[in-house]
């Protein structure tokens, strides 16, 4: 994208953005792998160099169920694989210029697919981890979160005592992590549907947005001003007042939102890049 073009595109997000009444963020790995985290299905994605772990994920959630036990003592022993080197990573100014938004009162929300805690380490107080958290355990039962350190995992697993169980209602405590095929937790997805409606812009940074039942959002958002419309047609006055919603895109790449029009643009380039100069 020339320079001159994402310039002018830059300054309509800023715009749109300050005259916007309640503006959330969606955010995918795109949003990471300026701090070192690879994502999934861009050019160095973790699916794109190996399939094969990607049909190894889709089973993850299957055998939790299966055998919750054996689920654990896996996790306990395996090498530490991606997630575990989350923890040595840092936000990027994408992160923070989401966090300087927030600061400025107009970002009310941010919703993200990634499981890194980098949005949290930056300081974002409006977060929804869609797909739950590495740093985080969550009781199947219950919902309730637990930090890991909140149970001495590996004296469970020497007194066979897995898996760990929910202090407030017994229930089979798991990762944070949703798996493929795993519910999103209720909370979270009640919650992301909320603001998806409340919203009257939405960013969506850093996704290819194909995986469901995230990528339902924006469709969710661009509905709404679909149906107000309807009901607003014939009266010229309504049709003032009808919600329109503004869906800005910041990727890498065009997405299926972009060629299906769900989104209103598209600023091609990196979060690391845009995002700063947009809350700038
Ligand atoms: N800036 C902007 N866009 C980027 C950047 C960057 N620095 N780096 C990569 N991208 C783009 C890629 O081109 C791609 O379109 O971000 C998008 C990332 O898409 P995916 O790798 O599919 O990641 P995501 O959309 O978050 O995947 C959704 O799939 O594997 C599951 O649960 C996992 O949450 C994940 C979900």
């Amino acid at each position: 994208m020339g320079r001159l073009i994402m310039n002018e595109l830059i300054q309509r997000a800023a715009r749109d953005i300050a005259g916007s009444g309640y503006t959330i963020a969606l955010t995918g790995a795109g949003m990471s792998t300026e701090s070192g985290i690879p994502d999934f299905r861009g050019p160095q994605g973790v699916w794109t160099k190996n399939p094969e772990a990607e049909k190894r994920a889709y089973r993850g959630y299957q055998d939790f169920l299966q055998d919750p036990g054996r689920y654990w003592k896996e996790r306990l022993t395996s090498s530490t694989g991606a997630l575990g080197e989350l923890g040595a990573r840092e936000p990027n100014p994408g992160h923070h210029a989401l966090v300087e938004l927030e600061k400025m009162g107009l970002l009310k929300c941010t919703i993200t697919q990634n499981v890194d805690a980098l949005h949290e380490r930056a300081g974002t107080r409006h977060l929804l981890e869609y797909h739950g958290s590495f740093a985080k355990l969550r009781c199947v039962s219950c919902n309730a979160r637990f930090r890991r350190d909140e149970f001495d995992l590996e004296r469970l697993m020497r007194e066979d005592r897995l898996p760990p169980r929910c202090s407030k209602c017994g229930g089979i405590v798991k990762g944070d992590t949703v798996g493929f095929g795993e519910p999103i937790p209720e909370d979270v997805a009640n919650q992301s549907l909320e603001e998806a409606w409340k919203c009257d812009l939405m960013l969506i940074c850093g996704t290819s947005a194909v995986v469901y039942p995230f990528a339902n959002l924006p469709r969710i958002a661009r509905q709404k001003t679909r149906e107000a419309q309807r009901e607003a047609a014939g009266s010229l006055a309504a049709m003032g007042r009808v919600p329109v919603v503004t869906i800005i895109e910041v990727n890498a790449e065009p997405t299926p939102l972009t060629q299906d029009g769900v989104s209103d643009y598209i600023i091609q380039g990196k979060t690391g890049d845009v995002l700063p100069a947009i809350a700038e």
